[in-house]
């Protein structure tokens, strides 16, 4: 069903732009947000004969019934306990093997409503090997950019759904920017986790799912920020649900960045609207290596709307907390290891939490 509110909006100049628009940004430069209010969230919207992420479509801003075509089977994912006040949302359980496919399914089905044939696409590996496994699914051709470095594991998955690849000297930053030329001078499709507004409306199912699951939300809810995908997902979700009246308060959000690139971190300890300059070094956690993220000041706003407490995770102490998840049972990459080692600092210097939830983000087999 056509919603003509729907819109695209400038988070800079405000200009408006419709929702199949091929350009990537504003004209200003200004990144797209959507203009659009989703239906105040209740059960009863929810279509529980949809055993995939659209059951919540009701609540997203998507056209037509592509979706149906899209979907591999996305979401629905397990919440266990891990220890006391500890639940892990097992968001590895997804086609491709991490929480990407969420905001991915979301967003090809809107490229694919669109018409579009041909994408372009950057990232550390995972959400590229999202936007791949989705393009061969809706029969859009794919050119995935990732950085040296990648895990070769995610560079062969990108490449066995037939998308091509492109291998970028330098850091997550320089790929990053190798692939917006890209679309700038060829005017390719940015099929961009962090420019396209509709991947968001993906990452927002994350909540949904586990207030269906829990029958509450969580006091405490631990989130990777990197270019901030689940970031933003979850604060749109729970702002959602203050807005419904299903909850009266923000839970305590904790983001979690690398301590060797955390341009968040630098800026929230200042209380600075803009991300920090910094020169980012190696770290395991390459799925949040983002030195510039696009959405810094979008996210800084959240952050200080929420009083989001943003922490680093302690380098040394990524692969000894692989181990003791990969112990019981757990087997994760390394990015979510270190929110894990976040974790555990965290309530070692601070004392337990009540009823904290953690993302299982991305699988073990996917990195080495
Ligand atoms: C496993 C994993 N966790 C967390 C993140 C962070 O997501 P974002 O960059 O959207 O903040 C990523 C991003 O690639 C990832 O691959
Ligand atoms: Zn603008």
């Amino acid at each position: 069903m056509k919603n003509n509110q729907t819109a695209f909006l400038c988070s800079k100049c405000s200009s408006k732009a419709p929702i199949d628009t091929l350009e990537p940004t504003c004209h200003c430069g200004g990144l797209w947000k959507l203009d659009y209010t989703p239906p105040k969230f209740s059960d009863s919207l929810i279509d529980k004969n949809c055993w995939n992420i659209f059951r919540y479509r009701a609540f997203m801003p998507l056209e037509g019934e592509t979706w149906q075509d899209i979907s591999l089977g996305e979401g629905m994912t397990p919440i266990i306990p891990l220890e006391e006040n500890l639940l892990l949302k097992m968001d590895y359980f997804m086609p491709t093997l991490s929480f990407k496919d969420r905001g991915a399914a979301v967003m090809m089905a809107h490229i694919k409503n669109m018409g579009v044939t041909s994408v372009v696409q950057d990232s550390s590996g995972n959400a590229g090997n999202s936007v791949a496994a989705y393009g061969a699914k809706a029969g859009i051709d794919c050119e995935i950019f990732v950085p040296e470095g990648t895990s070769p594991k995610k560079i062969n998955m990108i490449q066995s759904h037939g998308a091509r690849i492109h291998i970028i000297p330098g850091s997550r930053d320089d790929c990053a920017n190798a692939c917006r030329s890209k679309v700038w001078e060829e005017k390719k499709y940015y099929a961009s986790h962090v420019y396209n507004p509709f991947f968001y409306e993906g990452t927002k199912t994350y909540l949904y799912e586990t207030y269906e699951q829990l029958g509450r939300i969580p006091e405490e809810i631990f989130i990777p920020l990197g270019n901030g995908t689940l970031f933003i997902g979850i604060v749109k979700a729970l702002e959602e649900f203050l807005e419904s009246g299903i909850i009266g308060k923000m839970p305590k959000l904790i983001a979690v960045q690398s301590e060797n690139c955390a341009p968040i971190y630098e800026a929230a300890i200042t209380a600075n609207k803009e991300i920090a300059s910094i020169t980012p070094t190696p770290t395991l956690a390459e799925g949040i290596a983002v030195g510039v993220p696009m959405r810094g000041e979008e996210i800084l706003s959240a952050i200080y709307r929420h009083q989001t407490q943003v922490i680093t995770a302690p380098e040394p102490r990524i692969l000894e907390a692989r181990t003791a998840l990969a112990e019981k049972g757990i087997y994760v990459e390394h990015t979510t290891a270190a929110t894990y080692a976040a974790y555990l600092r965290y309530t070692e210097t601070n004392g337990p939490l009540k009823d904290c939830l953690l993302p299982m983000c991305g699988a073990g087999l996917k990195s080495d």
